[in-house]
């Protein structure tokens, strides 16, 4: 094989995957940095896809990783138990409530999301509960691309063409508070959100319900979204009172991106089940994993077992690859470091709503931020869609070296919305270095798109 580096990147590529956009040739990467092949440097301010939270490279992840190839990188998980994997389940558990004792690892998000629907149906199968079998999911949401966790996924261009392939699951609106105009409170409006789960789920008839999943700081599809305080207190008691299991999808808020180990952490919120995956190993090897209680489990092991699996779960080269990343946000207190760099972060991205009128929120936690663009505060009127802002503002920044990830925020068909999520390693001069490259990113779109405010 001639080494890699002959490879001309103009030859036609035999790889496909969304688009039919190519990109440069990523040659290496380190801290918060990403080179391409023609030495560009690149600014990752989104963390790839919210995955490396600890940065590129990372000495201590890439010798565990070393050591553990050098003893064996894949041992079955029915043939074998293994070190890294014990090590990092006893590791995880001992980061979350006190009842999470339980963990089955598997290999990425929608992974993790799929164990999640199936361990909640398993136990009401177990347990002669077998008239419930509906996950209530809110819109818009992302749970992953397989088509379980597509069925309780709100995002119209990733759900319309599977439609008949998926089962029909009932859906309630996500909290996106920050777009009512009425003359509620923060806290009433979070309890009336809340309170559509309810209405929902007497609609549907309680018996049938199985369970409610949610973001509990929102990704990809709302932008990270934050519900009113209230909202989360209140969805756990109603979930309580028809005995339906809370599921939180912490693929993309866990492992300490938010501040805390888990987003449920910021309102003391146990749920029955966790989805963790992206900074669980972040980026290093492919790593997500479930997380729930002995209560849940046992029935189901004691009828005969879970009925599911993935081959490559809890392989040993994943978790000393996880084990490695935990040991570090533990030990340079990155979780610390994710709450100030966020504070610092979010005012930052707020000061950009004094300079652009079309910027009109700036949310989220620790380094899960986002801002999102409309056509003015009042209405919160989308700008048109055919502008594909939430494309442009990606490219101009590509163009300068800055990386961050956007999508439609209305139900995938309209509306702008970025994320901005550097690495939880990142300093006040990676900040400064994001804004201003942000900054001249929005000045270009201000005039490409003739965007209010602008000088043209
Ligand atoms: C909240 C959430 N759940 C699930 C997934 C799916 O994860 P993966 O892409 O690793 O399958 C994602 C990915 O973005 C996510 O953000």
């Amino acid at each position: 094989m001639p080494p890699l580096s002959t490879w001309n990147p103009a030859d036609p590529s035999r790889l496909f995957y969304q688009t039919r956009q190519r990109r440069p040739l990523l040659d290496r990467a380190e801290g918060v940095y990403l080179w391409d092949r023609n030495g560009k440097r690149y600014l990752d301010g989104c963390s790839g896809a919210m995955v490396s939270n600890i940065g590129h490279s990372n000495p201590r992840v890439l010798e565990a990783m070393r050591q553990q190839m050098e003893l064996s990188t894949f041992g079955y998980r029915l043939h074998f138990e293994n070190e890294p994997a014990e090590r990092l389940a006893a590791q995880i558990t001992d980061l979350c409530p006190p009842e999470h004792e339980r963990v089955f690892f598997v290999s990425g998000g929608s992974e993790a999301v799929e164990s999640c629907l199936k361990l909640a149906r398993q136990f009401a199968y177990a347990t002669g509960e077998r008239s419930r079998w509906k996950v209530i999911f809110r819109s818009p949401s992302y749970h992953g691309s397989t088509l379980g966790a597509l069925a309780v996924t709100g995002y119209q261009p990733l759900t319309r063409p599977f439609v008949p392939m998926v089962s029909q699951m009932p859906t309630v609106p996500a909290p996106r508070s920050y777009l009512d105009r009425d003359s509620l409170t923060e806290s009433e409006r979070g309890t009336r959100y809340a309170n559509m789960l309810r209405n929902k789920i007497i609609e549907e008839g309680p018996e049938t319900v199985l369970a409610f999943i949610m973001e509990p700081v929102g990704g990809a599809s709302t932008g990270a979204l934050v519900a009113p305080d209230s909202y989360y207190p209140r969805i756990r008691e109603i979930c309580d009172e028809f005995g339906i299991l809370l599921i939180y999808d912490e693929v993309m808020s866990g492992a300490g991106r938010t501040g805390c180990f888990l987003a449920a952490d910021h309102w003391q919120i146990k749920p029955d089940i966790i989805a963790l995956a992206k900074g669980l190993a972040a980026g290093y090897a492919p790593l997500g994993a479930m997380l729930a209680d002995s209560r849940l489990i046992d029935p189901v092991l004691n009828s005969g077992g879970f009925q599911h699996g993935y081959t490559y779960a809890g392989n040993p080269l994943s978790c000393a690859a996880g084990l490695a990343v935990i040991q570090e946000i533990l030990e340079r207190d990155l979780m610390s470091q994710a709450r100030a760099m966020g504070d610092l972060l979010k005012q930052e991205l707020r000061g950009l709503m004094d300079t652009y009128p079309f910027i009109v929120d700036v949310r989220g936690k620790g380094l899960l931020l986002a801002f999102e663009l409309a056509q003015n505060r009042e209405t919160m009127q989308p700008l048109p869609a055919s502008l594909n802002a939430y494309a442009r503002l990606v490219e101009l920044a590509y163009e300068r070296g800055l990386i961050i990830y956007s999508r439609r925020t209305r139900d995938g068909i309209e509306g702008d919305h970025f994320l901005v999520c550097p690495p939880m390693i990142c300093t006040p001069e990676h900040i400064a270095e994001i804004m201003d490259k942000l900054t001249d990113s929005l000045d270009a779109l201000q005039v490409e798109l003739d965007l209010p405010g602008s000088s043209t």
